[in-house]
């Protein structure tokens, strides 16, 4: 990322509006008007060649007319005219376009896209959209867009790939009073993506939080490793999630990687916080943006009701963090700030008596107390009680107390009272939200965001060249033969290669080869059909278990020869593979997707009804170090199951842990070859025992 060039593009000193148009109500207009309304203290150079003056400015015809440095052109022109104003643009040396304009490749238009990027980049020019708002930013006081106005002013920067939305995220900023510095429509990011803007506000001194709404991302994996470095909590409400690549997959786990389990698992990688809906974003965003992380699981809880004590108490469980007692001496000052009757354990509950000086004393005492990792303080209005009075206690307490470092959500439940009481807080710094379990999400965000702050995926990869140089042998010899997938037999030659124990399987292209083979592995043996064409082998009835002798071993050869020509006439049959039978243990599933937007992404699941039924599975996106691995298994539902239930030893999950990493390594290695995989089952022993690859298959991307 060229910073400078960003930092001109987004925070110019002068600027150009091409296609200033002088007819109110026309987006070249709007911009202008826009510029000079926010209070913008740079040049504007309105351009046009059919005008003079507009809105007191001097119009020039074009850019190269312009005396004076230019960082950063709004473009509000017709499409077709963006291949000339680029090569001008690039002639004055200007740093970067804004380009509002629509149609281009979001109409199929793409051509006309990519030649305006290639003319900017032979300029070293950057370019934000096409078919965006445009940029807003309220400590430079410009606002480059078609939005009316600068958002409530704040700490959060927001980029949207919907500019719809930016502009009425920008009017909601002023009822919601959730502040903003900077928000960018990023359109259709021809140039200019989430990763290079994660990076610029990363550094952005005006910038404590990063939120965005994404609809989807083109560079997922730059976008992870960009989110990955950052310093700053960043939020991310991603839409879209229901319909994503699940369709057509040749693979088990191809189905399952829907869009919300795989942006899920690489933002959590990343240490991106997720908003549920546009709400939570507003919500968390305040929070995010306002106080410091979280950084232990002790909450306490102050209120003045138990009902809305109990639905925090609710939430706080809900929301992964669950109240625990203060210690006695806690209890014992808080106690002092009370009636009788009240209760210090916690929540705290100061009951409907309290008032300014309650509030101020235990709040004060609280949030300075070590024992506090977070402090949410809860408020019912009361006909004893003036809101703001109270609201003014939690805001001097909080100043008196001098901490920083303890994180702070308020709630009060009431009326209009009420919420001018909330716009106060949040004036001074204090989120404060209409209902307890907000107040709560938005002390778990902070939470969130400590805790995967402190575990982020290190993305750095050692690929295992040796078996790479063999697997790709092996599937440069499936594709001299046509094929898109591997069979059984050459999946399984892969994935030994790189260390993952599978069954010892042999292919028998005769009944007697079929016979000495099973000698050689031993009885009970399992026998199963080798075609390219027949994936799904158990369907076409091309698999035998338990096999315990010869004859058997003849049967099976004959059944299965014949069940496969029943099931698909013109399959080209490589003959039949002789498996050792192992021993039964835990089924699991590994698998992995090629991510259109992430890459190699792995999935680990138990296996059977838990993979069918229950979509019981996590993601990771490649590659995954060996603490990635062990946290996979801890996360799915069946997890108990792993570590032993009904007096069942645990399984070996070291093994398990271990075959991911490794299984990460093949994908990664083999990413421009491979589509999708499955190994499954995985059958897993006792501790100790390790685990069996019984089924293999690879399906290759199309070259
Ligand atoms: N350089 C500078 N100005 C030029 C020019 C040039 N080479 N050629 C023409 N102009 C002037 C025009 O004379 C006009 O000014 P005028 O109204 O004073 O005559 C102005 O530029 C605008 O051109 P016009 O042809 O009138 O376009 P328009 O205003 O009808 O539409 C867009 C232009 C960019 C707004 C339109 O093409 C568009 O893309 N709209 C959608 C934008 C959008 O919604 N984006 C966000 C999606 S979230």
């Amino acid at each position: 990322m060229d910073k400078n060039q960003i930092n001109g593009l987004l925070r110019p000193k002068s600027v150009a509006v091409i296609g200033a148009s002088t007819t109110p109500g026309k987006i070249g207009y709007s911009v202008v008007d826009n510029l000079i309304k926010g209070g913008y203290a740079g040049t504007i150079y309105p351009i046009n060649p059919n005008a003079t003056e507009l809105l007191g400015l001097k119009v020039y015809p074009t850019i190269t007319d312009v005396p004076g440095k230019i960082d950063s052109a709004i473009v509000t022109v017709p499409a077709k005219l963006l291949p000339a104003v680029t090569e001008e643009c690039g002639k004055k040396g200007v740093k970067g376009l804004i380009v509002i304009t629509s149609g281009f490749s979001e109409v199929g238009n793409k051509a006309l896209e990519d030649e305006m990027v290639t003319i900017a980049k032979s300029y070293n020019m950057r370019i934000l959209g096409p078919n965006i708002v445009g940029s807003l930013s309220n400590s430079d006081k410009f606002n480059g867009s078609f939005a009316p106005f600068l958002p409530f002013a704040g700490k959060s920067s927001l980029i949207s790939q919907s500019g719809a939305l930016l502009i009425a995220l920008d009017a909601a900023t002023y009822t919601r009073k959730v502040g903003f510095d900077k928000l960018i429509s990023i359109g259709n990011m021809s140039d200019v993506d989430f990763a290079d803007l994660v990076e610029w506000l990363d550094d952005d001194q005006d910038t404590t939080c990063i939120s965005l709404y994404i609809e989807g991302l083109k560079k997922g994996r730059a976008f992870i490793e960009a989110a990955q470095k950052s310093k700053k909590p960043i939020i991310a409400l991603k839409s879209g999630v229901s319909a994503h690549g699940a369709a057509a997959a040749a693979s088990h786990t191809g189905s399952l990687a829907g869009a919300a389990k795989v942006y899920g698992s690489a933002f959590r990688q990343a240490g991106v916080i997720q908003a549920a809906d546009l709400n939570d974003l507003f919500n968390r965003t305040q929070a995010l943006s306002l106080q410091a992380p979280m950084k232990g699981e002790n909450l306490l809880i102050v209120t003045n009701g138990g009902g809305v004590g109990v639905l925090a108490t609710d939430a706080a469980e809900r929301y992964g963090l669950p109240l625990q007692f203060a210690p006695q001496d806690v209890q014992d000052e808080l106690k002092k700030h009370m009636p009788e009757f009240g209760s210090a354990k916690n929540p705290v509950d100061l009951t409907g008596m309290a008032g300014n000086e309650w509030y101020y004393d235990s709040v004060k005492f609280a949030i300075s107390h070590k024992w506090t990792d977070g402090l949410i303080v809860l408020y019912c209005e009361t006909a004893m009680t003036n809101p703001m009075e109270i609201a003014h206690s939690i805001k001097k307490a909080v100043a008196d107390s001098k901490v920083v470092e303890t994180p702070i959500t308020v709630s009060f439940v009431g009326g209009e009272k009420s919420d001018a009481a909330m716009a106060y807080l949040v004036e001074n710094g204090i989120p404060a939200f209409g209902a307890p379990d907000l107040a709560v999400n938005a002390m778990a965000a902070l939470h969130e965001f400590y805790v995967l702050h402190a575990k982020k995926a290190d993305f750095t990869f050692k690929s295992n060249s040796k078996a790479r140089e063999l697997s790709v042998e092996i599937i440069a010899k499936a594709r001299a033969e046509g094929r898109d997938s591997l069979t059984e037999i050459e999946a399984k030659e892969v994935f030994s290669a790189y260390g993952l124990l599978v069954t010892n399987t042999s292919l028998a292209k005769s009944e007697d080869e079929a016979v000495a083979l099973a000698k050689k592995v031993g009885f009970p043996v399992v026998m199963k059909i080798v075609s390219p064409e027949i994936l799904h082998k158990s369907d076409a009835g091309g698999v035998k278990v338990n096999i315990k002798d010869e004859a058997a071993v003849r049967d099976a050869y004959k059944t299965i020869l014949s069940n496969a020509k029943t099931y698909k006439a013109e399959a080209n049959i490589h003959g039949i593979a002789i498996q050792e039978m192992a021993p039964w243990g835990t089924e699991c599933i590994l698998g992995s997707v090629n991510d259109p937007s992430f890459g190699p992404t792995v999935m680990f699941g138990l296996g059977g009804i838990f993979v069918e039924v229950l979509k019981d599975v996590t993601f990771r996106v490649a590659p995954v170090s060996e603490d990635q691995a062990e946290e996979m298994l801890g996360e799915i539902k069946g997890a108990p199951i792993l570590k032993g239930v009904r007096g069942e030893s645990p399984r070996d999950r070291k093994a398990l842990a271990e075959t991911i990493v490794k299984y990460s390594t093949m994908i990664m290695d083999l990413q421009d070859e491979i589509k999708e995989t499955d190994a499954n089952p995985v059958l897993v022993y006792e501790e100790g025992k390790g685990l069996k690859v019984v089924d293999a298959r690879i399906i290759l991307k199309a070259k």
